[in-house]
């Protein structure tokens, strides 16, 4: 095969789903160059943490693993054997220099647009000279010159579409750390498509840190994938409740493939809150949007992230995002306490909220968000539902997939069912999960 003498790469994920893409793109750009993947960072020439910095508290989590790295860098230099360490992500992209400074271990730091430099900034840290951080913002430069094979091995899969942020919310990093939008080029994505379904991938997940500002509209994109050969199921994450153009709404209605789930972030309820945001929308916008898009898909699983304890949020403000959940009727969502992030206007506010309240929000809050997504649950037993089944379940005999509401399901069944879709009748719900029996013998 290769001259290049086998080596191994580990590499850990932090953050969202861009992230998990990104880790996987890293591996098929390091491939070439006779890097194979590990899950055991001790047996690592490489080791890559690909960071999150949304919360302060996911910033933390990197200096403390490159702490243990250190220490295994250290034990491998004993055994003869030498470690690179690189950072990467959003981590990487906002705090490099620091990194560098505060952890000497680290070999290289790059940026979300940067990683396909890779190749380049390993050999010349390998030679110890020259630069060692790369933090350009070149999204473009960066799909040109990643590979165009991927490695996948499961049934579902992301595809990026769009990158970066223009809107600025007030609490949020990622316009720094990911740059200005970009949306790939239609063709790019399609090739890209059709090269996972060709693989067996039956269900793909578009992504973008606004993924329906996708320039020429979301939903025509939605539309070429899902003429695509094998591709069944077509998900995206994550919307801005004002880029839900007509023809997306729309699309969910009309297009089988476009799975009935929906992440569209309200982030509060209070319409003071939201203005401090910058969000640009009112309550009342995101739940007129949320009731033409069940008109369109009646059925759909809507999801949603929310921010509690924004700086100057009063009682009265966090009943009022209480009051747009229970209005808009989750399936479910995710919902954090403001973290304070350097460099964001949400920083500087007056009114910063004390952790005990927050605690104290979140508590009630999550009560009534896994209250509606019990409920959502519930509703399923007794109905068959197709699930894409991805793997074996938890216990034998077992197999686990998705239904088209994203919740997992399990159900007794042959492994050899493994990306197929089989009507499976829903018998029990758990909290997170539903569980039943095969309906038909499968075509
Ligand atoms: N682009 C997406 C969100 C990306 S970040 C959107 O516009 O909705 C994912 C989620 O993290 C956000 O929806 C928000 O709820 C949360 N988040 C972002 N910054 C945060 C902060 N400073 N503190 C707490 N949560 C935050
Ligand atoms: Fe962050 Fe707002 Fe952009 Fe989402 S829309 S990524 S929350 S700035
Ligand atoms: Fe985190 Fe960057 Fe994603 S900050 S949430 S990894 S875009």
């Amino acid at each position: 095969m290769t001259t290049a003498a086998r080596k191994r790469l580990y590499i850990k994920t932090y953050g969202c789903q861009m992230n998990v893409y990104d880790s996987e793109r890293m591996a098929d750009l390091l491939r070439p160059l006779g890097y194979a993947a590990t899950g055991d960072a001790a047996e690592a020439d490489l080791v890559v943490l690909n960071t999150c910095h949304i919360r302060e508290k996911a910033t933390e989590k990197v200096y403390s693993e490159l702490g243990q790295l250190k220490r295994l860098k250290l034990a491998r230099e004993k055994a003869g054997k030498a470690t690179t360490i690189a950072v990467a992500g959003c981590v990487a992209q906002a705090e490099g220099a620091e990194i560098m400074a505060r952890q000497p271990a680290v070999d290289l730091v790059v940026g979300p647009q940067a990683y396909h430099r890779l190749p380049e900034l390993i050999a010349r840290a390998h030679r110890a000279s020259g630069e060692r951080l790369a933090a350009d913002f070149d999204a473009e430069a960066k799909f040109d010159a990643l590979p165009e094979a991927r490695d996948v091995s499961g049934v579902t899969a992301f595809l990026t579409v769009q990158e970066g942020c223009d809107k600025f919310c007030s609490f949020c990093v990622v316009p720094y750390t990911r740059g200005a939008e970009y949306s790939r080029p239609a063709d790019a994505i399609i090739a890209e498509a059709q090269a996972l379904a060709a693989k067996g991938v039956r269900e793909v997940t578009l992504l973008g840190q606004n993924v329906n500002a996708y320039a020429g509209g979301l939903a025509p994109l939605v539309r070429a994938l899902a003429a695509i050969e094998g591709l069944d199921r077509i998900r995206y994450t994550t919307s801005h409740p004002n880029d839900m153009d007509d023809a997306l709404i729309a699309a969910h209605g009309e297009i089988a493939a476009l799975m009935p789930y929906l992440h569209l972030p309200a982030q509060a309820g209070s319409d003071r809150v939201l203005k401090a945001m910058n969000r640009g929308y009112t309550a009342d916008d995101y739940l007129r949007r949320v009731e033409r898009i069940r008109a369109a898909r009646p059925d759909i699983a809507l999801s949603g992230d929310f921010i509690v304890g924004f700086p100057g949020e009063s009682e009265r403000d966090f009943e009022a995002t209480l009051a747009l959940v229970r209005d808009a009727r989750y399936a479910s969502a995710f919902s954090f306490k403001y973290s304070r992030r350097p460099g964001t206007p949400g920083a500087a506010m007056q009114g910063q909220v004390a952790e005990s309240v927050k605690d104290e929000r979140l508590q009630r809050l999550q009560a009534l968000l896994a209250e509606q997504q019990a409920a959502f649950n519930a509703a399923c037993v007794g109905r068959t539902l197709p699930v894409l089944f991805e793997k074996p379940g938890r216990h034998p005999g077992q197999m686990v997939g998705r239904s088209p509401y994203l919740q997992p399901v399990h159900a007794s069944a042959d492994p050899a069912l493994a990306g197929r879709i089989v009507p499976v009748e829903i018998a029990r719900a758990e909290a997170n999960s539903l569980a039943g029996a095969l309906a038909l013998e499968p075509a």
